[in-house]
């Protein structure tokens, strides 16, 4: 497999887009200037292409980066393998080069959220090493 970063937004990347969202959640999936604003963002967008670099885009990861007083901080989103591609080690690759560039870019960790449900994503995360955060979530509902 290969992994690359998105710098530009092309008319595959938003038809793997369309088909791989649904494949994590209902939200919209995310127009041509939402994800250009995404890659001049600080945060990184990757892709997973297979079986090589001429493969097609199979799945794809998110690293959310933000500054605020008490730092930089980095949080995993949107690790989505396309269903008919899991199991090859793709979303263990994706999230380690994720872990990667968190490292170049000399932070100290990386946070993540998992829902219970999300049996595999949670059996991946603890696989690759991530330990459970003791602290409450919370969500407000605008
Ligand atoms: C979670 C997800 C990204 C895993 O992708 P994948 O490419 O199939 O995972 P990998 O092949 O890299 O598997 C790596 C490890 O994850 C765990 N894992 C993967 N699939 C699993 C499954 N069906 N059941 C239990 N554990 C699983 C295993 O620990 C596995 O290591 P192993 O092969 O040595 O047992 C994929 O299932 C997915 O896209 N799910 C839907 C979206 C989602 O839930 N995203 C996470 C949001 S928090």
């Amino acid at each position: 497999m290969h992994i690359e970063p998105v710098t530009s937004i092309t008319p595959e990347l938003l038809a793997a887009f369309a088909r791989l969202l649904p494949q994590l959640t209902n939200a919209p999936i995310p127009t041509h200037d939402e994800l250009q604003a995404l890659i001049a963002s600080p945060s990184r967008l990757i892709v997973a292409r297979f079986p090589d670099e001429n493969g097609p885009i199979v799945g794809s990861a998110c690293l959310g980066v933000f500054r605020t007083p008490s730092g930089v901080h980095a949080h995993i989103e949107d690790v989505i393998v396309d269903e008919t591609m899991r199991g090859k080690g793709i979303g263990e690759a994706l999230v380690k080069t994720l872990l990667d560039t968190a490292r170049l870019m000399g932070l100290k960790g990386v946070s993540l959220t998992c829902n219970p449900r999300r049996v595999a994503a949670n059996q991946l995360y603890q696989k690759m090493g991530f330990k459970e955060w003791k602290t409450n979530t919370y969500w407000y509902d605008l």
